[in-house]
């Protein structure tokens, strides 16, 4: 098959949807690799760290038009709509629940969009999301120690302590893959870590690998409020899927903590779990309101995208060749989890949560595929 990789045009993204490694291993399988030139130069790999695995480096109109399977990393933007067309694949993070422009760009096209984030296994994992809330998860910590320092306008404390001297505390708002990455970090720096989560079997399972290194408590607003007036550093990290993040910790709340402290809303990109959160960027992350900075950074692993863009491939690749290899309608045949992915075939939306959203038809995947 003819892969192409395009570069991300999307303003802030520095990611590629495929490493050199990653090239190597589909010209392995006998297929074509066509990267758009500079692609990867944002993720630290020039145009020759392709070309020494036997890529071929193309220009924008060549990807576009020669690709029978495209691997981008975010959604296309308004200018990329018209490149869209029947005969292409395209495999990549799109989120069309919520962007009807684009939805009806991919239906109008005749392209087939499968969607990174749709990719769900039986027992409702999202392998292609979770390498970015780990990644996610960890910055979360890292950034919330930075921004406690003095010249950074935090309260001016090590989060780690030192012998004699206390440690921060460091409040998680939510267990899954996010909080429990960042709880794995703030141990690391030496900060005393609390998780607030409501599922009781994820507190056990937390129990278990984190070994009684963290404090696990059940969520609820009385618990909520106590502990972030205690708290250094308050990391929300929930997820309601399907659902906008809910607002747990309120303006009163914040007012409560101390001067100074921080707080990293990761669920910002469900619409924030802080009363005062709003969307920032990397390039200005950080606002402060009642005297407490808050970083509510939408995208935060593309701010590592030497890590973002390495983690990515490793998900993606095998999906990926199973595309390749078999071809779509073969591929999400054999495997269930593929097929999940499969937001638009053929002109029909495939998947039940996006039609939905824009009040459009849904025509489930088996329609389609067993259309003459
Ligand atoms: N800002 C970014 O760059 C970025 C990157 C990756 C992920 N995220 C976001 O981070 C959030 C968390 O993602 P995840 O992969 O960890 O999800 P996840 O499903 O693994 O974990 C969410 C956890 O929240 C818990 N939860 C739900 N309601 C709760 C409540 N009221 N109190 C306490 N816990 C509650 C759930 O039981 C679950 O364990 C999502 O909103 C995701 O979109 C943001």
């Amino acid at each position: 098959m003819k892969i192409g990789v395009a570069r991300e045009i999307k303003s802030d993204e520095y990611r590629v949807a495929l490493t050199p490694a990653g090239a190597l291993e589909l010209k392995n399988h006998g297929h074509d690799v066509l990267v758009e030139a500079g692609a990867g130069e944002g993720s630290a790999f020039d145009d020759d760290s392709y070309v020494r695995v036997g890529a071929q480096i193309g220009s924008v109109d060549e990807i576009w038009e020669t690709s029978e399977l495209l691997l981008k990393v975010k959604e296309p933007v308004a200018a990329e709509y018209p490149r869209l067309r029947a005969g292409l694949t395209l495999f990549t993070y799109l989120h069309i629940a919520a962007d009807e422009p684009l939805t009806r760009a991919l239906v109008e096209s005749g392209v087939t969009a499968v969607a990174y984030e749709t990719v769900e296994t039986p027992r409702g994992a999202l392998p292609l999301l979770a390498p970015m809330s780990e990644i996610a998860g960890r910055l979360a910590s890292q950034a919330g120690a930075y921004f406690l320092e003095k010249p950074f306008g935090g309260r001016g404390l090590l989060l780690g302590g030192v012998p004699g001297v206390a440690p921060g505390r460091v409040v998680i708002i939510g267990g899954g893959i996010v909080g429990y990455n960042a709880a794995v970090i703030a141990l690391g720096l030496g900060a005393q870590v609390t998780i607030l989560e409501r599922s009781i079997d994820r507190m056990r399972h937390l129990e278990e690998i984190l070994s009684g290194r963290v404090s696990l408590l059940m969520s609820s607003s009385l618990q909520i409020t106590s502990s972030v007036a205690d708290a250094d550093l308050v990391i929300g990290a929930v997820l309601i899927p399907g659902a906008v993040a809910p607002k747990l910790v309120t303006r009163a709340m914040i007012a409560g903590m101390k001067t100074g402290a921080v707080v990293v809303d990761v669920a910002i990109d469900q619409g924030g779990c802080f009363e005062t959160s709003h969307p920032t960027t990397h390039s200005d992350p950080v606002y402060v309101v009642e005297g407490v900075t808050h970083y509510c950074v939408a995208n935060m692993p593309g701010g590592v995208p030497i890590t973002a863009t390495k983690a990515l491939t490793n998900a993606t690749l095998p999906y990926v060749e199973a595309i390749a290899d078999k071809g779509l309608r073969n591929a999400v045949a054999a495997d269930p989890e593929l097929a999940k992915g499969v937001n638009v075939l053929a002109g029909k939306i495939t998947y039940e949560a996006v039609a939905q959203a824009h009040g459009l038809e849904y025509t489930p995947l088996a329609d389609v595929l067993a259309a003459p």
